[in-house]
């Protein structure tokens, strides 16, 4: 879906004054589960809620437009977009992805090539030279890249590597949830799918868990169709109407979360006790320059690495930030991936993605920098303490 409207004003303006029965401003949400045909030869387009919904239906429209695609599947949860994608294959079909991409979705990605479902090799996305080679050499059929990636933000070169991609005929699925639409839209670079955890952002208070593939063309949308229907993977009216309530004010937030993160990133690279900054914005990130060229912010999420013996004291020290899995709310987290959101990996590939002991991951929220710098600090200073 082309379209000239900014994404402020596609978030703020979705779905409102569209209400024939009572002309209410906002969206009603429709829970029936089923709907009135008014006879054999005149179906009404709504007919049962796993396959088609008016909540889901104003939510996917508005996906549709902020990701400049064809249109939208609105999904339960970010694992059930992954699980839509990876319908597509089959099982002499090559998967690439990356070896440090979500855990959960490294671990699903594994378990279903085991069993069959497709051949899979995950490999650094990050280095442009050799994806370039290994797509002339092993046509795949999906690319899958995470970027930036979770939890070390690494950023792949996603304009290098769609071209690369398509020369081979191998169909591009980016998974964006660290930036949202506002930030980054690979469909724009010549990606297939984009696909995100409205989880994290999108919605941005911590409520609802969902998940949105977009695609850029409506031959795909009708594949992944079937799939959703079949699958049941449809989210349900209210968690729609939830998640686009949280968007519309997404633009607000989002600069308010990077400024607060760029703040943080830049305390915490100037700490002593801190080994390493992972931040895309920091002008010494090794992707700094890619990400400022295909992004149009650096996001809010910033991970560190502190001795290992000093995990637990900080990650327990903070008094603002919530040890808590998940991202993207108002509020600001602190996780520990190795034995949280990246634990499904394994030790093994664990090491491979750089998810250390010392590793700890923040989700930078809207609070006052100042308050969420000091609570750093105050948590820092645990790791000078004797245990
Ligand atoms: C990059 C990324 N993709 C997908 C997911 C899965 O999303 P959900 O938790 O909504 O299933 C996550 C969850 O943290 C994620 O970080």
């Amino acid at each position: 879906m082309s379209t000239d409207r900014d994404p402020a004003t596609i978030l703020a303006r979705t779905g409102v004054g569209a209400d024939s029965a009572y002309g209410a401003v906002m969206p009603p949400i429709y829970t029936s589960s089923t709907f009135i045909h008014p006879g054999l030869d005149n179906k009404n387009p709504y007919d049962y809620a796993r396959t088609r919904c008016p909540n889901r239906d104003t939510l996917a429209r508005m996906l549709a437009e902020l990701e400049g695609g064809a249109a939208t599947h609105v999904v339960n949860s970010g694992m059930a977009a992954i699980t839509l994608v990876l319908h597509l294959l089959k099982p002499d079909d090559l998967l690439l992805a990356p070896y440090d991409c979500y855990g959960r979705a490294y671990a699903l990605m594994r378990a279903l090539a085991e069993k069959g479902h497709f051949r899979l090799e995950f490999l650094d996305t990050y280095d442009t030279d050799a994806m370039r080679a290994a797509l002339a050499t092993q046509k795949p059929r999906m690319l899958f890249v995470e970027s930036p990636s979770n939890p070390v933000m690494r950023v792949a070169d996603i304009p290098a590597l769609v071209p690369a991609a398509k020369a081979v005929g191998t169909l591009v699925v980016c998974d964006t949830t660290f930036m949202t639409p506002l930030r980054l839209r690979p469909l724009e670079h010549g990606a297939d799918i984009a696909l995100c955890s409205t989880t994290k952002y999108m919605n941005g208070h911590s409520d609802v868990v969902g998940g949105a593939v977009t695609c850029a063309d409506m031959a795909l949308w009708e594949e992944l169709d079937f799939w959703a229907n079949s699958l049941g993977l449809s989210a349900d009216a209210h968690s729609c109407h939830m998640t686009l309530r949280g968007a519309r004010t997404l633009p607000l937030r989002l600069a308010k979360a990077e400024d607060n993160a760029m703040a943080v990133a830049r305390f915490l690279d100037a700490h002593p006790a801190v080994l390493a900054t992972h931040y895309p914005g920091l002008e010494d990130h090794p992707h700094h320059a890619r990400a400022k060229a295909q992004q149009s912010g650096f996001g809010a999420i910033v991970s560190f690495a502190v001795a290992p013996e000093s995990v637990q004291k900080v990650a327990e020290g903070t008094r603002l930030f919530a040890l808590a899995q998940s991202l993207g709310g108002v509020e600001s987290l602190i996780n520990h991936p190795a034995s949280m959101t990246h634990f499904a990996m394994g030790p093994e590939a664990q090491a491979r993605a750089g998810v250390t002991r010392g590793l700890l991951r923040l989700s930078v929220g809207i609070e006052a920098a100042q308050d969420l710098i000091a609570d750093l600090e105050q948590a820092l200073a645990l790791c000078c303490t004797a245990a």
